[in-house]
Formats: structure tokens, sequence, C-alpha cells
């Protein structure tokens, strides 16, 4: 078990009086003695990102004074520049904030919605099959976006410095350009096909005259993106929902097939949530409730394994894997039949939760090998019950902000809004364009995922707050589609359960299942030895892709460390 250290309140104590920073930790943990990779290490703050630029800018904030929502809202506008694949203006997600004032913890829900005009059977073709391309490449694959008003609304409530002061940094970047980072480049290679066939207006943009993108080192200026974010930063976010970019939006979707109208826009709305909360071994753990699932099955999980003592087996030992691959499957089966946007039907989120179901689900499973998938049904909850890009940043005053934002695919629908320099997701296809037909990320959604106007599409989106004692202790989330909510549960057990520092616990290899299709996902180093007793328990191993890519943040003995995934090209912790 990691060890617990006695850091009773020191939240409250640091929020009465900061200044007492300076004399808490004299004796920092030890570190060296057998880790095999150092976090990053700050005194007083720290934000961990995939971007550089934006993971300084959020820095920047906290080193003047600002807390962790202002550092993290302006990290969110930063990334709508530097890392336009991800970060965005033109998508949604979730942002989970423990504000120490208050001593609360509650979570955003900037998810994008189905506009007023989309039907359930939108993406089916005349034979009644789903046509991928009208929910991934086309606006008609995009829900109306969220990021502006989410954004806004966690400053609004949290925050301590204005609208246009954290926007000012991403401004300046857009105006008088940036150099473009090899992660941006690399995308950009990749998407160039669909990107020039989609999206004229973003291909003149990123790419050269004669079709390269622009190269890591190389000078990029937006003045469309630039414009856009300064009449944000006057005119706040009815500037994107009913004034010079909602009409913007509106008439590239009327031009163009789309559904999203200036109404829709008007009537977008970020929802306050309840996080979903658990215990593992004496951590509080809380997380995003519906619509993302990335809460209710973490904490379910996490709940199957508890009594397990995996480390007793070791990190990544066959048997430990095995464990974690039998919870994934009963955790991905539930996800597939009660999951979806809680607006519209009752999820049985505390039946999910409770450590009885948990204890239901360990009776089933098999101990020694792989139960097949095919023979794991969701469950049933009991009548009467009711029912891609991630950072972090926590703050000397105790304040912690645990953020992910998706326009789902890489540049999302690849289609740019014209004169308003963003990219729009395509987020529909999240949404179960039909029963048991798996969206992109091979996940089978049921009846509560079915597309409906107004209706939030359902995410695996994991932004996660550990507390020890009532103190953030631990931040991370990630990006990887259906493979967020496992890689989270992996970086959590590494921390709590196999004694690693932050930063070994971002980078040790992973494994995936999600119940359908019936394959263990592993990472190219995870032994040989380990994948033989896999396979001979049943498995069927799939290497490559194997798990999300993370980041976290942590707070212990008075230090504050953080880790990028280095899975990635770029990313940036750090720590001042
Ligand atoms: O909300 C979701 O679950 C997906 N749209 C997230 C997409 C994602 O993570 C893509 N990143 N690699």
């Amino acid at each position: 078990m990691k060890k617990q250290i006695g850091i009773v309140s020191i939240f409250c104590l640091l929020a009465s009086n900061p200044s007492l920073l300076s004399q808490i930790a004299q004796e920092p943990p030890i570190y060296g003695s057998g880790d095999s990779s150092h976090p990053v290490v700050g005194r007083s703050g720290i934000v961990s990102s995939r971007d550089e630029l934006s993971t300084k800018i959020g820095l920047d904030i906290l080193k003047a004074g600002g807390n962790a929502i202002d550092a993290a809202v302006a990290v969110g506008f930063a990334m709508a520049v530097t890392t336009p694949q991800a970060g965005n203006l033109g998508g949604g997600g979730f942002m989970l904030v423990h504000h120490a004032e208050t001593d609360t913890t509650i979570a955003i829900d900037y998810r994008e919605k189905a506009p007023l005009g989309a039907t359930r059977d939108m993406y089916l073709d005349e034979e009644g099959n789903v046509d991928p391309n009208k929910s991934r490449y086309s606006r008609m694959g995009a829900g109306v976006p969220g990021t502006v008003a989410g954004l806004a609304m966690a400053l609004e409530k949290f925050g301590t410095l204005t609208l246009a002061e954290v926007i000012q940094p991403s401004i300046n970047l857009a105006e008088n350009g940036f150099p473009v980072d090899y992660d941006l480049y690399t995308s950009l290679k990749r998407g160039k096909e669909n990107i020039q066939k989609l999206s004229p207006e973003a291909y003149s943009i990123y790419y050269h005259k004669d079709g390269r993108p622009y190269y890591p080192g190389e000078i990029l200026k937006l003045p469309d993106l630039a414009k856009t974010l300064k009449a944000i930063a006057s005119k706040g976010s009815d500037a994107f929902y009913k004034g010079s970019i909602a009409k913007l939006i509106a008439r590239d979707m009327e031009t163009n097939g789309g559904l999203i109208t200036q109404k829709d826009l008007a009537l977008y709305r970020p929802a306050l949530r309840e996080p979903v909360t658990g215990d593992f071994n004496g951590y509080q753990i809380a997380s995003m409730p519906p619509p993302s699932s990335g809460g209710v099955h973490i904490v379910q999980m996490l709940n199957m394994l508890e009594p397990l003592d995996l480390s007793e087996y070791g990190h990544n030992s066959a048997k430990a894997i095995h464990l974690m691959a039998e919870t994934m499957k009963y955790a991905y089966a539930d996800r597939s039949k009660h999951l979806g946007d809680s607006d519209f039907n009752p999820v049985p989120v505390d039946w999910l939760v409770s450590k009885e179901y948990a204890d239901s689900l360990r009776d089933k499973m098999n101990m020694d090998a792989a139960t097949d998938s095919e023979s794991i049904m969701p469950g049933t909850p009991p009548i009467e019950g009711p029912d891609t890009t991630h950072y972090n940043v926590i703050d000397k005053f105790g304040n912690a902000v645990a953020n992910t934002y998706t326009i789902n695919f890489s540049f999302g629908s690849k289609i740019l809004v014209p004169g308003a320099g963003f990219f729009l997701n395509n987020e529909m296809d999240d949404f179960s364009a039909k029963p048991n037909v798996p969206n992109a990320y091979g996940l089978i959604g049921g009846e509560f995922n079915s597309i409906e106007s107004e209706k939030r599409m359902l995410s695996s989106m994991t932004p996660t707050i550990v507390f020890k004692e009532g103190a953030p202790y631990l931040l991370c989330g990630g990006r990887g589609g259906s493979r967020i909510i496992t890689a989270v549960l992996q970086v959590v057990l590494n921390v709590l359960e196999f004694d690693m520092n932050v930063s070994e616990a971002v980078a040790a290899p992973r494994v995936h299942h999600q119940w359908l299709p019936d394959q263990l996902r592993i990472e190219k180093t995870i032994n040989t030895d380990t994948k033989s007793i896999l396979e001979s328990m049943g498995y069927e191993l799939k290497a490559g892709f194997a798990t999300g890519y993370t980041n976290a943040a942590m707070f212990e003995d008075g230090f504050f460390y953080g880790a990028s995934d280095p899975r990635l090209p770029s990313g940036l912790a750090e720590g001042y």
C-alpha cells in the first residue's frame, strides 16, 4: 500500500494562510530508491497537459496568483489554439473541480448535445444500415458544442480572473503565431487526405501551398481563431452562442447540410452535476457522472478489485492482469445497457457503484481463467431502484481541476467553421446509431444511448480526483475513447495499490478489455512470459494501441508532483 502521510486538513490550513506552505514539507519523500522514473516536482502548484505551451500558460496564471480554475480555463482556451486535433472550441467535455474554500467537488458537464433536428435513425441508409460517414465525416456528425459555455461557467463559479484575462494568452498565440510541435505535425500528416477533402478552409490554414503540413518549429498564425477568441473575451460566451460566431456556425450548417441552428446554440447550457463517488482502501474517489460512463465504471471496477489485493500478485503479473480484465468485461457489459444521458433515462448509478453489486459480480468472476464475454450479460438492477484531451491543475490553495474535453476524432469531423477558425466535433458518433452496431471505438450502445434531439451522447471521459483524508491527492484522466476508463483505472491502481509514484504510474504498460470484442489488448512491453500465461488462461491477445493516453498530478506531503504520458511525443507537467 502507498505509505499514508499525515497531511490532515493541510488544504484548510493553506486556504486560510497560503504562506504556511513554506513551513510544510521540510522532509520530501525519498524517491530514487528503486523508482524507475521521477515525476516533475513543484512547491506551489502543478499543471500537467499534453501540450507544452498550454501547460506554461496555466503555470503563469498560477504564478501570478490565479487559482487552479483560472489556470484550467486558460489551458482549455490555449489548447484550442495549439492543439486543434483535440483542444477545441467546437467540442465539449467534462470538468471536475474541487473548490477548497467551500470544500465542494462539482462536475461541470459541457458535453455536446444532439441538435433539435436530430432523429433516432438519422445515420441509417435506405437498407437500414449505419452509414458511419454521416456521423463521422459530415456536418451531420456535429453535436452542439459545449466547450465555451463550460469553461465560462467554471470561471464564473470558481475563478478569480475575468474571461478576458484568461483568454488573452491564447489570443496572443493565435494572433502572433506559435511554433508547431511534433504532435500537431504528425496529426496533420495523418489527417491530410480527409482534411483536404472535407475542409478546404482548414487545408489552406494548416498546410502550405505545396500541401506540406506545418513542420515542427514553423510558426503558425491563426487570425480567424484570434478573432473568435477576441469576441468571446469581450462579449463572453454569448458571442459564441448568440452572436457573430453562432451566425457563422449556423450559416455553414445551412449551406452544407448540417443540423445545428442558431436556436440550438442559443439553447445550449452546461450542467452542474454531483460527481460519482466511491472509496478504495480508505481513499475517496470522485469522478464524472452520466452522460459520461467514466465515473460509474471506475468506481464499479475499483469496488470489484478492492478485496482482491492485486499487489500480492505483482504489477502486471498474469494474475493481476486477468483479474483486472474480468472486472473490465463486467463493467463494459453494464455500460452497453445501463448508461446514457440521465436527463433522458434514469441511469441506476447508486446500484452500479454499490459495494453489494460489486460483490455479486466478483462472485461470478472466474479467478483463474478468462470468462467468455458472450456468457457475460449486463446486470439487472432491482426494480425499485432509481436509477480527448485531459489536463490537471492543483494550486497552493488546495483547489484542483481535472478536465477532459474533446472533438472526438483527431480534428473532429475535420470540418472547420469558415471564418471562425475552429474545427467542429463529430461527437454524434458516440450515440448508438443502431442497437448492437458498434461505434468508432467498438462500443456497443443500448436504448439509453439512442439519438434524441437535445440528448447528450454517452462518453467514456473519466476526469478523476482521488482524495486522501478529504484533500485532493491524485488527479488523472486521459484520452483514447473506450480505453480512457481502463487507463485511468490502471493509473489509480498503480498509485494506490502498487505503490508507484505518479510518473511510474502513468508510464507503466497497460492492458484493455471492453467486453466486446472479446480480446485483451496489451501494450508490446508486457513481457512474453506473462502473455503466454494469459493465453493459457483463455485470452485472445491483441497487441497494438491498447491504452489511452493519460496525465496525472499529485499532492503529497507538501509537494506537488506531475507526469504527462511518455507515450506521446509532446506533453508537459510542470510545477513551480
Ligand atoms: O467521449 C468519448 O468517450 C469519446 N468521444 C472520446 C474520444 C477520444 O478520447 C479520442 N481520443 N483519442
